[in-house]
């Protein structure tokens, strides 16, 4: 298994995504454990990017549920219809924010926290989402489409490779 990270010397977004995604994609086959794979892909995100939080919430009965993360205290349960995280999950879709004042429900952990992407992540058989990433940052719209798309990739790769049903 790869320990070091090789991080690409650019501030292009782009370019450190297209350098990040084979190297979790190698990380995540060398390991069977998904817990295991998602706390590593909040370090990759992390590390590469300098976000103020970053982290996973999993469906759980009736709720979402916070997963491996890396970054300050969070909350550690948000219902289906609450937040950032509630609406990607009920809407199926990637929640861009720019300003989270702005967002009405915004579940405010950090007031550092200033926008935000959450990503929903399917499960295996594309019934439902089984889980959301969900990424903080300190500056104001600090997230675009560039990173929406490459987050969206890294969401199928979870898909692709974790058997989301049975393990979590
Ligand atoms: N802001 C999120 C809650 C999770 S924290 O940001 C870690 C939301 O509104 O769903």
């Amino acid at each position: 298994m790869a320990e070091t990270l090789n991080i690409p010397l650019t501030e292009d977004r782009a370019e450190k995504y297209k350098a990040i995604l084979p190297q979790i994609q190698a990380l995540v086959s060398a390991e069977t454990d998904t817990i295991a794979n998602l706390a590593n892909i909040t370090a990759v995100l992390k590390e590469t990017f300098g976000f103020f939080w970053v982290g996973f919430y999993i469906v759980r009965q009736d709720m979402l549920v916070l997963g491996p993360f890396q970054g300050t205290l969070a909350c550690t349960r948000i219902p289906f219809h609450k937040g950032v995280c509630g609406a990607c999950y009920t809407e199926r879709k990637t929640m861009l924010v720019p300003d989270v004042e702005q967002f009405q429900g915004h579940i405010a952990c950090s007031s550092a926290s200033k926008s935000e992407i959450v990503v929903p992540i399917f499960d295996r058989g594309r019934q439902g989402v089984c889980m959301v990433l969900d990424i903080d940052s300190d500056v104001l719209a600090d997230f675009s489409e560039i990173d929406q798309h490459y987050l969206e990739q890294l969401a199928e790769m979870i898909t692709e490779t974790f058997d989301n049903s049975d393990e979590l």
